[in-house]
């Protein structure tokens, strides 16, 4: 049996000489003779490492750990020295092999559609506008013209954000997370001069048990047109021109349905149809009155119209997903299909 010291002994030899023989290779095939040679199957280190099995215990674990760390050093030196060898046509080299595939990142769906949606009315000229997601009451409900206890506020399920003695607080410093895009409505109408054409795509939170079609975070895009003389016709056309141009080149048929919103009168639902179905799309209506005092303007001045949509409803529509939970999954076998 060698013994522990000649081994060391052994491993500082091997390791000179391997290092010779790799300072001298000239190629590749050259690299690849002295691989074989020290750790190849049959070779000179190879055969120490088979050996540490017939070691004592204590002999192994000192002589074990050195021979594995030469093992490695000597693969990283092959590789070093393989990347600056030249190469031996026909020993390495298959220039017929397909090349390597990459993995390529690439944009989410509700990312890719909420892109066209600002491409589309940039192109109409609306200016694209950022809101908050955590809002107060205030601009959330109150400006929007849902007075506290209004029942039209229990058809958003709202999460409140938890602060001290919030039943005492007003409603402009009652937090919550937005249920809807809207709520920048007031801030940009404070804020601004009309007339105005923007569009404002975000992130939305309902307190909604999740399924196929609900989620508790979802994304809305909505439009609001404030100037001189703004009618319904000026909606339905901004409308009917962004869905054509959305799903394009399927043609569409629309549907307005009258319904409720504090915040627009009249307001309405509409209704798309593609590929022979009807689908419920958005909100839309003549901005209220009340909205325009709450933010300072006399309602005899100014008119205008806003319509909201679902952007994850319209991305389900538009790729034809089932579930609305697929776009919060994580899961890449959906997402690398876009
Ligand atoms: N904010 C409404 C909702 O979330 C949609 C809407 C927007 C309705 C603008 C009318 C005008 O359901």
């Amino acid at each position: 049996m060698r013994s522990a010291s000649n081994g060391m002994e052994d491993l500082s030899l091997i390791k000179k000489s391997f290092f010779d023989e790799v300072s001298k290779a000239g190629n590749a095939m050259e690299l690849e003779k002295v691989r074989v040679a020290y750790i190849g199957r049959n070779g000179r280190l190879t055969a120490i490492l088979r050996g540490l099995g017939e070691m004592s215990l204590e002999e192994r674990r000192r002589v074990g750990p050195v021979v594995q760390a030469l093992r490695k050093e000597m693969e990283d030196a092959l590789s070093l020295a393989a990347d600056s060898s030249p190469l031996v046509v026909g020993h390495s080299v298959d220039l017929t092999a397909p090349g390597k595939k990459f993995n390529r990142g690439h944009l989410h769906p509700l990312t890719l559609a909420e892109k066209k949606i600002r491409e589309i009315y940039q192109s109409m000229n609306f200016s694209v506008v950022d809101g908050q997601e955590i809002e107060s009451d205030y601009f959330n409900f109150e400006t929007l013209n849902f007075p506290p206890n209004h029942p039209a506020r229990e058809m958003q399920d709202t999460f409140w954000i938890k602060q001290k003695n919030a039943e005492k607080l007003d409603s402009k410093h009652r937090l919550l997370l937005r249920t809807q895009v809207t709520a920048t409505q007031t801030h940009y109408l404070m804020s601004h001069t009309p007339p105005f054409q923007i569009v404002y795509p975000g992130r939305t939170f309902r307190n909604e048990s999740v399924d196929a079609g609900h989620e508790f975070n979802f994304y809305q895009a909505e439009v609001m047109v404030v100037g001189k003389n703004i009618t319904l016709a000026n909606l339905k056309f901004t409308l009917e021109e962004f869905f054509s141009r959305f799903f394009s080149p399927k043609k569409i048929e629309f549907r307005y349905r009258p319904s409720y919103f504090p915040f627009v009168e009249p307001g309405f639902e509409v209704d798309i149809k593609l590929n022979g179905k009807w689908f419920e799309v958005l909100g839309a209506g003549m901005v209220h009155p009340r909205v325009f005092e709450y933010a300072g303007y006399n309602p005899y001045d100014w008119q205008g119209f806003a319509f909201g949509m679902g952007l994850d409803r319209l991305t389900m529509i538009k790729y034809n997903i089932p579930d609305v939970r697929l776009f919060y999954s994580g899961d890449l076998r959906f997402i690398k299909q876009f």
